[in-house]
């Protein structure tokens, strides 16, 4: 590849964004992680509120976890804001403070991969490491038109040593930025703009008209259906709020009473009783169903189902609604509370 070509196209066309404007690697590693999870647009405010909240590694390390699950609230994939802080207090322990910069160092913390990695320590040092995210894999497969799936290990090996190959050593923080703009902005996973490519001479998908069907990815594993009742309890100007166990998805988060059902969906008069006695609910009146909602997850698809009741007695684990902005929680229920009590 011309890298001369893809750095000119990167001058010209490059998005200004706040993490491109420091060498800081704290700040790299935050916008980075907030990323893996949303495009730039939605991952913008965050890394915003980030920065204002924690300006530095022991900002975030003196945190409580409470509150930056909060601040990550809506982002989803609760474990990254939990390594974050995790690795936030690593460093101050272990580190003096320091966060490290070279691509071997900065592997050894929890929460960072190879991309993350090669990520901070060419953004900020300008070490020779190749990046390799869905826009690399993207690109590269289309401009040496390689069909190998990328989610393969023989994939993700060809695909490595060609993105190292690649890697204009002079300027790896600028190329590896420039390759990833290309792939988010002009070599789009759809209708990528190939009349106006710079690459298009050099770009083997195009030539043989097979930009559609690149890059390869073999079909992932089947996503389980769960069925969620989850339970508006109202006393008074209170609901039940509690706090999730630290296993499964959601881990820590707040959550309404929950009773999970089969396939059929269908909650019996034992699971309602169950759910009564555990929260001291006298009920005043029968569930009355409010809302239904289908949340995606990666590997899950969630049938929710919303219902109120009133209790008559003083139920356990309960807050007073207006605090219920306080609590980090998924973002599903926030959305739901928000509408519904708030
Ligand atoms: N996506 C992941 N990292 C990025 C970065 N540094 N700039 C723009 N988009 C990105
Ligand atoms: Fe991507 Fe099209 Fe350019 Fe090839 S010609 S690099 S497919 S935008």
């Amino acid at each position: 590849m011309d890298s001369a070509k893809l750095l000119e196209w990167y001058r010209q066309n490059k998005r200004d964004l706040p993490w491109r404007q420091t060498k800081d690697p704290y700040k790299i590693w935050l916008s980075e992680i907030i990323l893996q999870q949303t495009q730039v647009k939605q991952g913008l405010p965050y890394y915003q509120k980030f920065v204002t909240h924690y300006p530095n590694v022991q900002d975030l390390a003196a945190a409580s976890e409470q509150e930056i699950l909060n601040l990550w609230q809506g982002l989803g994939y609760y474990s990254r804001a939990r390594n974050l802080h995790y690795t936030a207090k690593d460093i101050v322990t272990n580190y003096q403070g320091k966060f490290p910069k070279t691509y071997k160092e900065l592997l050894k913390l929890k929460g960072v991969g190879e991309y993350t990695a090669a990520a901070i320590a060419s953004f900020c040092c300008n070490e020779p490491v190749a990046v390799l995210d869905g826009n690399v894999y993207r690109v590269l497969s289309r401009l040496f038109g390689i069909d190998t799936p990328i989610n393969t290990t023989e994939g993700k090996k060809i695909f490595k040593q060609l993105a190292q190959n690649q890697l204009d050593k002079r300027q790896p923080g600028l190329y590896n930025q420039a390759i990833m703009e290309f792939g988010a902005l002009h070599c789009k996973p759809a209708q990528p703009k190939c009349t106006t490519c710079p690459l298009a001479p050099d770009c083997v998908a195009f030539q043989t008209g097979q930009t559609g069907h690149l890059p390869v990815k073999l079909s992932k594993v089947k996503i389980k259906k769960r069925y969620l009742h989850y339970f508006l309890v109202e006393w008074q100007e209170h609901i039940i709020l509690e706090k999730r166990d630290s296993k499964g998805i959601w881990q820590n988060l707040f959550q309404l009473p929950l009773i999970e059902t089969g396939a059929n969906n269908r909650i019996t008069n034992n699971d309602l009783k169950k759910l009564y006695e555990a929260y001291q609910i006298i009920p005043l009146n029968k569930p009355v169903i409010l809302d239904k909602k289908l949340h995606k997850l990666t590997h899950q698809h969630l049938h929710i189902n919303f219902w109120q009741l009133k209790s008559t007695r003083k139920p356990i684990s309960i807050v007073q609604k207006s605090a219920v902005p306080d609590y980090p929680l998924p973002i599903v229920i926030a959305k739901f509370l928000d509408n519904n009590i708030l």
